[in-house]
């Protein structure tokens, strides 16, 4: 097995030491027994699943350092910047801060990138965690705020307790309370059983609340009181119930704009933004586009069992310049389909319909339908181009088709297309193979 450790710092080598003796333990259990009553082997398989997540854990440090990776051993400075103050942090170059970060044995959950502001919030994440402060993080949508979210409550001190997710903008205003704080049976039609609530649930451990801006008033009142008294009481119940639950909430919202127009409550937002952290949208890190390319193409060639997909120059170029609006998400998406879609190399046609730039011979004469429609003053750019690009798809795979006489087969392999995926694009333009037979 290679072993991950990158300058042989100490965190990563001690970190290794420690799996080793689990694993030894496990062994030695198994090496003496004779026999194995149930409640064991339990023990035994609970053991074995952590360690195998500590092991990925471990594998994702890896291949965050190998996709970064091109400074040598030689170019690093002499000792580990695991001993600098961390007050330092500020004055280091983007690559220590985050060496610096894995030396001390922060876990990433998966999180890579050595941007700057990244950093910033990585670094923020790594001093609120062992504390019990709430944590705000906001940014647009796909930016990693729930990833932020599990970071922290995974270098905190309460990292094997419960981690409980809500998602404030799903849940149907007359089912919160109860979905938040519980139930007691009978307390309204349909509770046929006393029931926890999320907070009960993340006791001892870390709530998420996602979307915290879809909070509606009457909720944010009560999360306010929550707050305040660390108790709760079921629907139906005047029992109080202390919790224990450390507090992290997200929004892709700017919450200082609903206070102003009165949709969010003040208070609540000071509560619960002790430690405020933002984190970047892509296109303002897009210098680790190439890398997080890299990172979800192999990604995605590992979970569809194939080899990792070859992208033509004007792919990459496209990609590259893309301005990501579903940010990491979004990038992430394209990756894993074109994954899915292309054959040995990946082209601008693999790339989803809306995003996809019209190809150089589908620029249509300007009697087309398409062009007249894009003349038309009140269509928005993205309907025009939307439709250009349809136009041109159609008009592609029908030259493609008379070349190959119709044999979606041999257009396939020209193309370095999946066969099933250009199927369902001659469906979707309503063309038949037959229609170009010789
Ligand atoms: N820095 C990062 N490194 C690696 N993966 C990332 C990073 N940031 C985000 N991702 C990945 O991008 C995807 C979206 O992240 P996440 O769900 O945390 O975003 P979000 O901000 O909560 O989005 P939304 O506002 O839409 O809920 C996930 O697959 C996550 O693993
Ligand atoms: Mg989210």
């Amino acid at each position: 097995m290679k072993l991950y450790n990158p300058g042989g710092e100490r965190g990563s080598a001690m970190s290794y030491a420690a799996l080793l003796e689990k694993i030894e333990i496990m062994r030695s259990t198994l090496r003496w027994a004779t026999r194995m009553e149930r409640p064991d082997v339990e023990k035994l398989l609970r053991q074995a699943n952590t360690l195998r997540d500590e092991v990925m854990g471990l594998s994702h440090k890896e291949r965050f350092v190998e996709a970064i990776g091109a400074e040598t051993a030689s170019e690093r400075r002499a000792g580990s910047s695991a001993e600098l103050p961390a007050q330092l942090a500020d004055a280091l170059p983007a690559g220590e801060r985050r060496r610096a970060l894995l030396a001390r044995s922060f876990v990433f959950e998966g999180t890579f990138g050595d941007n700057p502001k990244l950093l910033d919030a990585l670094e923020i994440a790594e001093k609120a965690a062992p504390t019990d402060l709430p944590v705000l993080v906001d940014g647009e949508s796909g930016t990693g705020k729930e990833l932020m979210a599990k970071v922290i409550h995974a270098n905190g001190s309460r990292a094997d307790k419960p981690y409980i997710s809500v998602n404030c903008g799903a849940i149907p205003d007359s089912l919160l309370e109860s979905e938040l704080f519980g139930h007691k049976k009978g307390a309204f039609t349909g509770a046929a059983n006393d029931r926890k609530g999320k907070f009960e649930s993340a006791h001892k451990g870390t709530i998420f609340l996602d979307e915290i801006g879809e909070l509606p008033l009457p909720g944010q009142v009560k999360l306010l009181r929550v707050l305040q008294s660390h108790e709760i009481q079921r629907v139906g119940s005047d029992e109080t119930i202390s919790v224990d639950a450390r507090i992290v909430a997200a929004t892709n919202k700017n919450l200082r704009r609903l206070i102003e127009q009165g949709s969010f409550r003040e208070d609540l937002f000071y509560r619960l933004s002790v430690i405020h952290v933002t984190l970047p949208p892509l296109r303002e890190r897009k210098d680790e586009i190439p890398l997080l390319i890299a990172y979800y193409g192999d990604e995605s060639a590992e979970a569809l069992k194939r080899r990792p997909v070859a992208l033509t120059p004007r792919l990459r170029d496209f990609l590259l310049a893309y301005g990501y609006p579903g940010n990491i998400r979004e990038l992430r998406n394209i990756m894993y389909r074109i994954s899915c879609l292309a054959g040995e190399a990946a082209d601008l046609s693999h790339l989803p319909e809306d995003i996809r730039p019209a190809l150089a011979p589908a620029v249509a004469p300007a009697s087309t339908p398409a062009s007249a429609t894009m003349a038309a003053a009140n269509v928005s750019l993205a309907e025009a181009k939307r439709a250009a690009s349809d136009e041109a798809e159609r008009h592609c795979l029908e030259r493609g088709l008379q070349e190959v006489g119709g044999t979606v087969t041999e257009l396939a392999r020209r193309w370095d297309m999946n066969r099933s995926h250009l199927q369902i694009l001659l469906k979707k333009h309503g063309l038949h193979s037959k229609d170009f037979k010789h």
